[in-house]
C-alpha cells in the first residue's frame, strides 16, 4: 500500500522488482499533471462525499479524508508539498500524502474509482475553466478590434483579391470581418462545453463498479450536467481534447491570417500601417530596422498549434479500447496549446491597440489599379439598360484605354469616355469617386460607412 515507509509503489505486493529508474524518469507525468492538483482534490472530495451518502464509507472516514485533502491543497498552493517523482503522477502523490496525514483510512479514497476516470475528471474540470479563460481573452480582443474599427469607419483602403486591388472598402469593415471570426471562435469554445459537461467519474477502470455509487450526485457536485453513458468509451475517449485542439488551431489560424496581412501592410512596399515602437524589435546589424516580430511570432505559433492537434490525432489513431499509457501525453499537449493560444490572443490584442493606419497611403493605393471599374460597370447596367456582361466588356475597353494612356479611370475626360461608349454623360464621373464607391455598397453586410456604423453599434451592445 501507499502507506509503506520505504516509498515503495502501491503495486509492490504484486510487482516484486522496482521499475527501472530510467523509466520512472521518463514514464512519469508528475511535472506535467501537477497542474491538476486542485481539480484532483475537488474530484476526490466529491467522490468521498458520494461514497458516504451511499453508505459505502463512514462519516468519520469521509471527514478524515476531506480534512487530509484540504491540508494537501494548502500545502501544494503554498509550495510546501514534497513531490515525489517515483510516484508517477499527481494522483499517486496526493494519495501517498493522504496516508501520511490521516493514516490507513486514506485507503478508502480510491474505492469505486480508478486513475483512469480520475484523470479525465480532472482534465475535463480544468478544460472547462480553460475554455472560459480563452473566451474572456477573446472578448478583450474583440473589444480592441471594435475600438479600432470605430475609429476607422471612414478610412478608405483597397480591398484585395489575389492581393491585387479589387474594390474600395472601409478599413473599419475589414476589421469587423475579423470580429466575425473571433465570435465564431468563441462559439466553438462554448460549444465544446457540451462534451466537457459529461461526468466521467465513477466509470472506474473500464467496467463501472459493483459498489452502489451515485454518479448523478458527483455530477451535480462537480458542476457537470450528466454522467457519461458507457464506461469503456469514457476511459478511452479523448474526442473532447481533439475538439479543444481544433478550436485552438482554428482560432490561431484566424490570428495568423490577420498577422500575415499586417506584416504585408507594414512592409516598406505597402506601407499601409505603422506599428508603435512598443511592438517592434530592432536588428543587431541594420540600425534602421523596426521589425514586426510579434506578428511573426503569432503567425509561427499557429504551426505549433496544428502540430499539437496532429499529435493527438495520431496518438488516438488505431488505439484499441480502453486506457493505454499512450493517452498520458494528452495533458502536455493540452497545457502547451493553452498557454500558446492565450499568449497569441494577448499579443494580437496589444498589437491592435498599438497600430495606426497610414490613411494617406491607403487612399493613394486605393486610387491605383482601376479599383472603381466594377462601379462603372454597375453604372452602365443601371443607367443605360445594358446587361451586366455587356457593361463588363465596355468597362474593360475603358480600362484598356486608360492603361494605354497611363491614366487612372478618374483622370479620364468625358469626351474620352464617350469615344468608347457614346451614351455616357458627365454624371458618370461620380462613380470614380472612392467615397461614393464605398458608400454605394449598402446591401446588408456591405462596406458602406452607414452599414459599418450600424454593425459596430450592434456589436457594442452585445459584447
Ligand atoms: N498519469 C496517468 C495518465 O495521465 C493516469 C492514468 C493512469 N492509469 C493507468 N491505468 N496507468 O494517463
Amino acid at each position: 500500500m501507499l502507506k509503506n515507509k520505504n516509498n515503495k509503489a502501491i503495486w509492490n505486493t504484486r510487482i516484486k522488482r522496482k521499475t527501472s529508474t530510467f523509466f520512472q524518469k521518463v514514464g512519469g507525468s508528475l511535472n506535467i499533471d501537477k497542474k491538476l492538483y486542485k481539480e484532483d482534490i475537488i474530484g476526490s472530495i466529491a467522490h468521498v462525499e458520494m461514497l458516504f451518502k451511499q453508505k459505502i464509507i463512514s462519516f468519520k472516514v469521509k471527514n478524515k479524508i476531506i480534512y487530509g485533502l484540504n491540508k494537501i491543497e494548502k500545502e501544494i498552493s503554498k509550495n510546501k508539498f514534497n513531490f515525489d517523482k517515483s510516484l508517477e503522477d499527481i494522483h499517486m502523490n496526493i494519495e501517498k500524502r493522504l496516508f501520511e496525514i490521516i493514516g490507513n483510512e486514506a485507503g478508502y479514497v480510491h474505492t469505486a474509482r480508478s486513475r483512469n476516470d480520475q484523470v479525465i475528471t480532472d482534465v475535463k474540470l480544468w478544460m472547462k475553466s480553460a475554455n472560459m479563460e480563452i473566451n474572456r481573452n477573446l472578448d478583450r480582443l474583440i473589444k480592441s478590434t471594435l475600438k479600432l474599427a470605430e475609429k476607422n469607419i471612414e478610412t478608405i483602403m483597397p480591398g484585395f483579391t489575389h492581393l491585387k486591388n479589387a474594390q474600395a472598402i472601409s478599413f473599419g469593415h475589414y476589421l469587423m470581418a475579423y470580429i466575425e471570426m473571433f465570435i465564431r471562435d468563441k462559439k466553438r469554445f462554448q460549444h465544446n462545453m457540451e462534451s466537457l459537461n459529461e461526468n466521467p467519474l465513477g466509470v472506474s477502470a473500464l467496467t463501472g463498479t459493483s459498489f452502489n455509487i451515485d454518479r448523478n450526485y458527483t455530477t451535480r457536485k462537480l458542476g457537470f450536467k450528466i454522467p457519461t453513458n458507457n464506461s469503456i468509451d469514457t476511459v478511452s475517449d479523448r474526442d473532447f481534447v481533439l475538439d479543444y485542439l481544433y478550436s485552438c488551431s482554428t482560432c490561431a489560424m484566424h490570428i495568423s491570417r490577420i498577422s500575415e496581412e499586417l506584416i504585408i501592410w507594414n512592409s516598406d512596399a505597402f506601407n499601409l500601417i505603422k506599428l508603435s515602437d512598443k511592438i517592434v524589435t530592432g536588428s543587431s546589424i541594420m540600425p534602421q530596422k523596426k521589425n514586426p516580430d510579434l506578428l511573426e511570432y503569432i503567425r509561427g505559433k499557429t504551426g505549433v498549434m496544428y502540430g499539437n492537434l496532429f499529435s493527438m490525432l495520431t496518438i488516438l489513431k488505431g488505439l484499441p479500447l480502453s486506457y493505454f499509457k499512450d493517452l498520458q501525453d494528452d495533458k502536455e499537449i493540452i497545457f502547451k496549446t493553452h498557454d500558446t493560444i492565450i499568449n497569441c490572443i494577448k499579443i494580437l490584442n496589444e498589437i491592435l491597440n498599438n497600430l495606426y493606419p497610414n490613411k494617406k497611403r491607403m487612399l493613394e493605393l486605393t486610387n491605383k489599379g482601376y479599383i472603381t471599374a466594377t462601379d462603372l460597370a454597375d453604372y452602365l447596367v443601371k443607367n443605360h439598360e445594358m446587361s451586366f456582361r455587356k457593361a463588363y466588356q465596355k468597362t474593360a475597353e475603358i480600362v484598356n484605354y486608360a492603361e494605354k494612356k497611363s491614366k487612372q479611370l478618374g483622370d479620364l475626360k468625358i469626351d474620352e469616355l464617350k469615344k468608347i461608349e457614346p451614351k455616357l454623360k458627365e454624371d458618370v464621373l461620380k462613380v470614380f469617386n472612392l467615397k461614393n464607391s464605398v458608400n454605394s455598397k449598402k446591401s446588408f453586410g456591405g462596406t458602406s460607412f452607414d452599414n459599418v456604423k450600424k454593425m459596430i453599434s450592434k456589436y457594442k451592445k452585445i459584447i
